[in-house]
């Protein structure tokens, strides 16, 4: 028999999430950095998380790298595992969102179809889908990991961008062109739609 949750009741706590907003003075969200291995979602992410410190916003970053050392440490790369992954990524997000965090997702999430179901999940306006857009051809040059060559070699499979697919967002809400523009001056931009939804106050 498969598992499933038919024979469980959702238990409400006693606290929701405009006490958790209250408390913190701003609102949460998720902030969905997607893109090519080499693209530069870490990087942006974490620029942007050490500035929504400074103004006193509590966050969190959920790297690919990182859960994948943990929590999905039995995911591989296949397509039903990054399905996988990104659902689990995206119930994670859920929580910590619903706890009243700024929760900001750095994974390459290539397909469309996972992304679209995790933004389901959220409220409109909650879940904000950041492309991180650079060419694979500077991925490739720039390879920080050193993974493109290995893929190069064969000495890795389904790599994404190469011998895997990435489907581009056809609408996300924000586009960084890591091959255009500063790291500060996208850090302001994502900063600046922020304050526009009136996120970081409550
Ligand atoms: S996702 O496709 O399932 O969203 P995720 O962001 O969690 O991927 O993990 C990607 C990271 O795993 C990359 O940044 C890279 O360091 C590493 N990696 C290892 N093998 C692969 C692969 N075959 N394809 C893409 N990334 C890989």
């Amino acid at each position: 028999m498969q598992p499933d949750a038919s024979n469980t009741v959702w238990h409400k706590t006693s606290l929701n999430i405009s006490d958790r907003h209250a408390l913190n003075c701003h609102r949460s969200c998720v902030l969905w950095f997607t893109g090519l291995s080499g693209a530069g979602k870490s990087t942006l992410a974490t620029a942007v998380e050490r500035k929504l410190y400074a103004q006193r916003i509590r966050s969190y970053v959920l790297d690919g790298d990182n859960i994948r050392q943990g929590l999905n440490k039995n995911l591989g790369f296949a397509p039903e595992d990054r399905t996988e992954n990104i659902r689990r990524i995206g119930e994670v997000s859920k929580l910590l969102s619903d706890a009243g965090l700024f929760v900001l997702v750095a994974c390459i999430s290539p397909y469309k179809a996972d992304r679209d179901s995790v933004r389901s999940m959220f409220r409109e306006g909650e879940y904000i889908e950041i492309y991180v857009k650079c060419s694979i051809e500077e991925c490739e040059r720039r390879d920080p990991k050193g993974l493109y060559k290995k893929a190069r070699s064969g000495e890795i499979s389904n790599f994404t961008g190469l011998t895997s697919p990435y489907e581009s967002p056809i609408n996300p809400d924000l586009i960084m062109d890591t091959e255009k523009r500063s790291l500060a001056a996208m850090v302001d931009t994502i900063i600046q739609y922020l304050e526009e939804r009136e996120l970081l106050c409550t």
